[in-house]
């Protein structure tokens, strides 16, 4: 007979190894987990690292979309102490910016613009919103354009996923949600592209001449405006605890630093949204802009081709903001699904 003794040291000597054997096991998975994850993504390195070595990190994604302003091209034209949103404290223009920007669409006898911006900020919020960049934070936002490119994309569950999705003028998700999507929490437009949202969607409007601002004051309140240079909604559905006023101030920035001037009157809706997004999120991913697999250019909701060009309108510049699109997502600061 084995004595008890011998059995139980035996049994104890049995468990270390098994102890050790674990620890072993754990730290070879570790390790190659460690690695296959940083060489999978050449950002997935830097983040991994930042782990162990625990240093600060612009924000808490993956990857950041303000990374290191390491690359010339984008140093050259991000600004970040421009804000994409209007407040009290920032609502002030100089007499040039006001000058540019009311030369847009030609207005002429406007009202006092600060005049104007008073009496909205005594209607919506006047905070200054997203203003939180951190190493905390981690923010996705989904930039959706309108483009026929979306058709058949599947790209809907991808599209809610993130934090914020950004959508403008017209753009449904009713009958359109596989490949567009359902959610959206911010809908830009303005007065001639505007339509009606839900509660918990912020209307951010896109103010292009100070009848813009008197407008959304009228069509939240005693919808007396009725026209612009058309016909317009006098009365809109939303929560007016949420609209929000796109800069013009930032409209002037992203003209001289992102199209340099000149390309077009002005930018597109889609191309101020997705230079919102590149400000105010960590994480950019851009649907729906460009054209179509056959080369066309119109809107995922139209059936036919017949509206066509949102690109040639004559007064932006499609192929420049498409170019400058592209070299964003080459230079990985957003993500570009083009359809499939
Ligand atoms: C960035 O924008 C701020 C505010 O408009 C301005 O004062 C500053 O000169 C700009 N910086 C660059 C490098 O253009
Ligand atoms: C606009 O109104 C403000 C405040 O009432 C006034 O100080 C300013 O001079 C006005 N500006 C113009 C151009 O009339
Ligand atoms: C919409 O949201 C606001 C708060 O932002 C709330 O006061 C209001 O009751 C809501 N309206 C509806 C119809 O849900
Ligand atoms: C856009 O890029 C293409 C290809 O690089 C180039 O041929 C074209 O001239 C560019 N368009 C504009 C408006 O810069």
């Amino acid at each position: 007979m084995i004595p008890m003794r011998f059995l139980s040291w035996a049994r104890s000597r049995f468990r270390m190894k098994l102890k050790t054997l674990a620890l072993l096991l754990c730290i070879v998975t570790c390790t190659t987990l460690f690695f296959s994850y940083a060489l999978r993504e050449p950002s997935g390195y830097k983040y991994a690292l930042r782990l162990v070595a625990s240093t600060e990190a612009p924000c808490a994604c993956r990857r950041c979309l303000t990374e290191a302003e390491d690359d010339p091209w984008f140093a050259e034209r991000f600004n970040r102490s421009v804000h994409p949103l209007m407040a009290r404290d920032n609502s002030a223009l100089s007499d040039e910016t006001l000058k540019w920007w009311q030369s847009l669409q030609l207005e002429k006898r406007p009202a006092n613009f600060s005049e104007v911006v008073e009496e909205l900020f005594q209607l919506i919020p006047d905070d200054v919103l997203y203003a939180d960049a951190g190493p905390n934070r981690c923010r996705t936002c989904s930039v959706v354009g309108n483009s026929g490119n979306l058709k058949g994309s599947q790209y809907g569950r991808l599209i809610d996923a993130s934090h914020f999705i950004i959508r403008m003028n017209q753009a449904p998700t009713t009958g359109f949600e596989e490949d567009v999507g359902a959610r959206t929490t911010h809908h830009f437009m303005y007065p001639e592209s505007a339509r009606d949202l839900d509660n918990a969607t912020s209307l951010v409007l896109v103010p292009f001449k100070t009848l813009d601002l008197q407008w959304i004051i009228s069509a939240l309140t005693t919808g007396t405006i009725k026209n612009t240079y058309i016909p317009v909604k006098s009365r809109i559905k939303a929560n007016k605890d949420k609209v929000l006023i796109y800069n013009p101030a930032f409209f002037k920035y992203i003209d001289e630093s992102w199209l340099r001037g000149g390309h077009g009157r002005y930018p597109s809706t889609g191309f101020l949204g997705l230079l919102f997004a590149l400000h105010i999120c960590d994480q950019v991913n851009v649907f729906g802009f460009g054209a179509d697999q056959h080369g066309d250019w119109h809107h995922y909701w139209e059936k036919n081709l017949e509206a066509g060009a949102f690109r040639d309108t004559g007064v932006h510049d499609g192929d420049f903001e498409y170019n400058v699109t592209r070299l964003l997502a080459d230079k990985h600061k957003i993500r570009m699904f083009e359809g499939r």
